[in-house]
């Protein structure tokens, strides 16, 4: 019995926290309330790191981008205040020599007055494609029909070009300009004249979604069909370089409302950096205008698209783009002649960084390890307090009864 009496009082002997006896404990006014305020300042302190511990934050991180065979699609929505509708086109051109040309495929126009309303929105028809007007030029005439292409080949196999439209395909593959569509039969009559007469004070809006090659190229909204001729790219301008018939001339004075490359983020999926800033998508071209009121404006972005992924904890993954962009703009009227096209230029480069957002939380270990830190720390540091005080209240009071003694 003795024997494990002793073992126990050795073991014992390890105790780190030796007891004092209550006998000798005093409780002081003083202590209470550095009790209290350490109790309170524990309480917010742990609630704080309790919040951290549930709040996920997003940090990014940089990599080298390895999956660059997708597609990247574009949507935009400019605004023209001082060309008409029917004077634009959209044209794509890459490094993969993909090339297309008065692309229409999910882009829209929508026309719009001087004051910048909405008159009609159409589906972006190639350059005078009016198929009312076709049609009736159709109905008009009998079945078998063939008008003229006036010398160039015709698109079709019949050989003939019953619409204004055909005329101009012709016109294009012979490489031939073609400058007034009052020229032709077929255009007078699906009222060419009229629609470049009323539409010549409008403006307009194009939106609309395209998808393009993930290599370098470019995208532009230019005056005119575009054609190709002996290798080159060529905009028949005619219709822009004349101007309005009242004379007055158009001008690329655009507004942007909007660029985006791939998805936005949806709201519920919206989180905050480590620093508390919301992470957005930079778009640095949403909301942007050039003015001008030189015709021959040429406006050229020179994009660099970085590709951007999202993860969540949840398992969710959003992959998308955003872009940096520097702008240069100059006069095509040169000293040497003209050089270069009127118009909005959006040449893309892939950037090779990848951004990755990857959302976090402080793992439960770590929250442990902060509470008992905030605990531990304040519990020693009132202790130091607490006997600073006590001391200094004992030294005081002697002293006191030092003085009415004397
Ligand atoms: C394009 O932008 C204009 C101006 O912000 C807006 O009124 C219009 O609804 C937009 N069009 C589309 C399809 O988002």
């Amino acid at each position: 019995m003795p024997k494990q009496g002793s073992v126990l009082s050795r073991f014992r002997s390890l105790d780190a926290y030796a007891k004092t006896l209550d006998d000798f404990r005093v409780k002081t006014t003083s202590g209470a309330a550095v009790t209290i305020i350490s109790g309170l300042l524990i309480a917010i302190l742990v609630l704080s790191e309790l919040s951290a511990y549930r709040t996920s934050v997003m940090k990014p991180e940089l990599v080298i981008d390895k999956g660059r065979k997708d597609k990247l699609p574009i949507t935009f929505n400019v605004t023209f205040p001082k060309i008409p509708c029917y004077l634009l086109s959209v044209d794509i051109m890459d490094d993969s020599g993909q090339h297309l040309s008065g692309f229409t495929h999910d882009v829209y126009k929508v026309r719009l007055d001087l004051a910048g309303n909405q008159i009609e929105s159409e589906k972006a028809h190639k350059l005078g494609d009016n198929s009312e007007g076709a049609e009736l030029a159709l109905k008009q005439d009998d079945p078998d029909h063939c008008g003229s292409c006036y010398g160039a080949p015709s698109p079709h196999e019949n050989g003939c070009c019953n619409t204004c439209e055909d005329v101009r395909e012709a016109y294009i593959k012979a490489g031939w300009g073609f400058n007034d569509p009052s020229m032709y039969e077929q255009c007078v009559k699906e009222g060419w004249r009229d629609k470049i007469e009323t539409q010549s004070n409008e403006g307009c809006n194009i939106h609309g979604h395209l998808q393009v090659n993930k290599v370098r190229g470019n995208f532009h909204i230019a005056p005119g069909q575009s054609f190709q001729q002996s290798h080159m790219h060529v905009h028949d301008m005619a219709g822009y370089i004349a101007g309005a018939p009242d004379g007055h001339k158009f001008d690329f004075t655009h507004h942007i409302n909007k660029l985006q490359f791939g998805d936005v983020i949806p709201d519920k999926m919206k989180r905050r950096t480590a620093k508390g800033t919301p992470v957005e998508l930079t778009n640095p071209l949403d909301n942007t205008s050039r003015v001008t009121n030189d015709f021959g404006m040429m406006y050229q972005y020179f994009l660099k698209i970085v590709s951007t992924e999202f993860r969540y904890l949840n398992g969710m993954k959003l992959y998308t783009n955003q872009y940096s962009v520097t702008e240069h703009e100059r006069g095509i009227i040169t000293r040497q002649g003209q050089e270069g096209l009127p118009g909005v230029f959006f040449n893309l480069d892939i950037s090779p960084m990848l951004v990755i957002y990857q959302e976090t939380r402080p793992s439960f270990t770590s929250f442990l390890t902060g509470v008992c830190a905030i605990v531990g720390g304040i519990f020693t540091v009132a202790g130091i307090v607490d006997s600073v005080v006590y001391r200094a209240e004992r030294q005081l009071r002697k002293k006191m009864e030092l003085g009415k003694a004397l």
